[in-house]
């Protein structure tokens, strides 16, 4: 249900969408050379609240790859389908101080620090139900596609871009595969992985998604339950403590609210019982954080007290 005009919620984003526009540092990323080719002015938020209703400013229609925002939802889908337990055997859940390509591994374990760097994200995707790439891409999709309530596409020019020159993700899957923790070929995971990341997501979409983790699994746009309440808190737990990387300390101090970044320029941040916010824009700072994404979160924070703490 979208609010109705003289929203003051809408109200609130857009006049942090103001405050924040006029900040043109950081670039778009290119290490995927098909993400370069985006239009860097576009800024978006929308709100999503536990009740379903959903407050829209500035670019919410336009879409983006999801990236690595998709990294927490398919850690739940695996913690869903398989246990904690398990999952936890496959990747360790400390925050890591590293960025997001770091070739991390634990010594002893074989063990990713944890699921939102590419190592860890690649492994949780092998763990998908299914043999081959597609089987397990599919899971991946109608997973992500209930937590945003509608069917995704994949955007094909940035999955083959990806898929060209990602034989960094390639070597964080040989090297899981090697130390034993990686459920699939390397070839069969960093395929679904490129196909994962390039699902296309609007910031109204990143919205639902985070407030499907703030109800605990329901989605509140359909109603439908699509993981436990359990892997809907661990899944925020583990945002809070690694979402944004070697940022996520002073993020959690500044923003106060779990979080998770894309290179596509989106975010998506939980208010556990309360709402989930997407943000989008292009422009990253040097960690791979939407500059005006980070900046519109810590607004809107300070403005209106949102804190989790
Ligand atoms: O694996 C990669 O490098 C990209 N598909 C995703 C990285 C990403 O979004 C990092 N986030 N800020």
């Amino acid at each position: 249900m979208a609010a109705a005009l003289g929203d003051p919620v809408r109200h609130a984003l857009e006049s942090v969408l103001d405050a924040v526009r006029d900040r043109t540092d950081g670039d778009v990323a290119s290490y995927i050379p098909e993400l370069a080719t985006v239009e860097p002015e576009q800024l978006g938020a929308a709100l999503a609240s536990t009740h379903g209703v959903v407050h829209e400013a500035g670019d919410v229609e336009s879409e983006f790859t999801i990236q690595s925002v998709s990294k927490p939802f398919v850690f739940a889908l695996a913690v869903d389908a398989l246990g904690l337990d398990e999952v936890r055997r496959h990747v360790d859940l400390e925050p890591s101080g590293e960025p997001f390509n770091a070739i991390s591994l634990d010594e002893a374990s074989g063990r990713p620090r944890n699921p939102m760097i590419n190592a860890g994200a690649i492994v949780m995707t092998s763990l998908m139900r299914g043999d081959s790439a597609d089987e397990k891409f599919a899971v991946v999709r109608a997973g992500l596609e209930r937590f945003a309530g509608h069917d995704l596409l994949v955007d094909e020019e940035v999955f083959s871009s990806e898929a060209s020159t990602g034989d960094r993700n390639r070597a964080l899957a040989y090297l899981t595969r090697s130390a034993g923790t990686l459920g699939s070929s390397a070839e069969v995971a960093t395929t679904a992985y490129f196909r994962q990341c390039s699902l296309t997501v609007n910031a109204r979409d990143l919205a639902i998604m985070a407030a499907t983790l703030a109800t605990g699994g329901v989605n509140p746009v359909t109603d439908e339950r699509v993981i436990s309440e359990d892997a809907a808190r661990w899944t925020t737990a583990v945002m809070t403590s690694c979402g944004m990387y070697d940022e996520s300390g002073d993020w959690m101090v500044r923003v106060g609210l779990p979080a998770k970044s894309g290179v596509g320029g989106g975010i998506a941040a939980v208010q556990p019982g309360q709402f989930g916010i997407g943000t989008f824009s292009p422009r990253l700072d040097a960690r791979g954080n939407s500059v005006r994404g980070v900046a519109t979160l810590e607004l809107l924070s300070q403005r209106h007290g949102l804190h989790m703490l």
